[in-house]
């Protein structure tokens, strides 16, 4: 081995190198190219390990050829990496263009079923006379569904809600939002403006107009010197507001254990404006919900000195009122889910 042929080794070495790692095609192959070259068993390490059989006065000049070839591999290297790094770039950025004609995608917006629809225009107008809204279970004991509104076991007024009783001995389904009244006076200190929407059950056959599961809305204002007439008055502004200004309404004697004296709540017939129709069975009104104000046994179940505190109660039926505001004609409508009718309300 002498000095021109070392040199010689090198210098094809150098061309074969740059020859790869222009013809290298991806970071992969690149990355092999410096490794076969430059690496700890590379050729380049090989060739020069030739180095020793030199003559000692010519090993620096070998070494110095040596080092020219390691840098001009490594800058050959840096440049081609970085054509590839571009390269890759533009492809993926012709892969990921977007096309800004293109239309957009249709955005299919829901809406509010109509009952609760109906529900918040109700809560909205209680509201504004202070009622706030509470919720009470579906499940209730039959000690406040019945007995703390005073309708004890086997009194024949049971006889107005039939009931669905759950497994669980002295527990039913609420038949009326009406124990939702027991829950608010024993945790609330008058005065008192609770509002309690809610699902209520009865074993009942189902029609156009019944359903065995429905809604209703519990009011109960509970304060001193709470009159009859507050209620006359509050019942109106929400039939006003409702159902348009001018709306005729009118009480009616009726019967709740729990209520005393107690009322049903009438408005002149929206279908036919009092004429007498179908729809109102030809008496020109409709009842939209029962009252009166609290018994006083109730008061006291409810933790209050009936001596002291004076209130008044109603229970609103909102399907009833939903198929008055809505003008619809069939109660089990509102549970079928049927996309045909409840797109109608978006
Ligand atoms: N809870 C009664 C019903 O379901 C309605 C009502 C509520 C009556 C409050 C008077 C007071 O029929």
């Amino acid at each position: 081995m002498d000095l021109d042929t070392l040199s010689a080794r090198l210098s094809t070495l150098e061309q074969a190198g740059l020859d790869a790692i222009r013809a290298a095609s991806s970071p992969e192959a690149l990355e092999a190219v410096q490794v076969a070259y430059l690496g700890r068993r590379g050729e380049l390490k090989t060739v020069l390990g030739g180095i020793g059989a030199l003559p000692a006065p010519d090993r620096p000049q070998v070494g110095a050829i040596g080092n020219a070839v390691r840098e001009a591999l490594e800058a050959a290297l840096e440049i081609r990496r970085r054509e590839l790094q571009t390269a890759a770039l533009d492809a993926r950025l012709a892969r990921e263009t977007v096309d800004v004609t293109l239309p957009g995608r249709p955005f299919r917006s829901g809406s509010l079923h109509p009952l609760i629809e109906t529900n918040r225009e109700i809560a909205r107008i209680f509201g504004q006379f202070g009622f706030v809204v509470y919720e009470g279970p579906e499940v209730e004991s039959d000690a406040r569904n019945f007995q703390a509104l005073n309708i004890p076991p086997d009194h024949p007024a049971r006889d107005l809600w039939d009931t669905l009783y759950v497994d669980v001995p002295g527990y039913l389904l609420r038949t009326h939002t009406s124990p939702g009244q027991i829950h608010v006076m024993q945790q609330t200190a008058p005065p008192i403006r609770a509002l309690l929407p809610g699902r209520c059950f009865r074993y009942e056959a189902v029609d156009a107009s019944h359903g065995f599961e429905f809604f209703q809305v519990e009011g109960l204002m509970v304060d001193e010197g709470t009159t009859m007439a507050d209620l006359r008055g509050l019942l109106d502004a929400f039939a006003q507001a409702m159902f348009g200004r001018g709306r005729p309404t009118r009480f009616r004697p009726g019967y709740y254990p729990f209520t005393e004296p107690s009322v049903a709540f009438d408005v002149q017939c929206v279908v036919c404006n009092g004429v007498g129709c179908p729809s109102c069975k030809r008496t020109g009104w409709m009842t939209i919900l029962g009252a009166g104000m609290v018994h006083p046994v109730v008061l006291r179940n409810g933790g209050l000195d009936p001596e002291r505190y004076q209130g008044f109660a109603f229970g609103l039926g909102t399907d009833r009122i939903a198929i008055l505001r809505y003008g619809i004609d069939d109660i089990r409508m509102f549970l079928e889910n049927d996309l045909r009718f409840l797109e109608q309300f978006s």
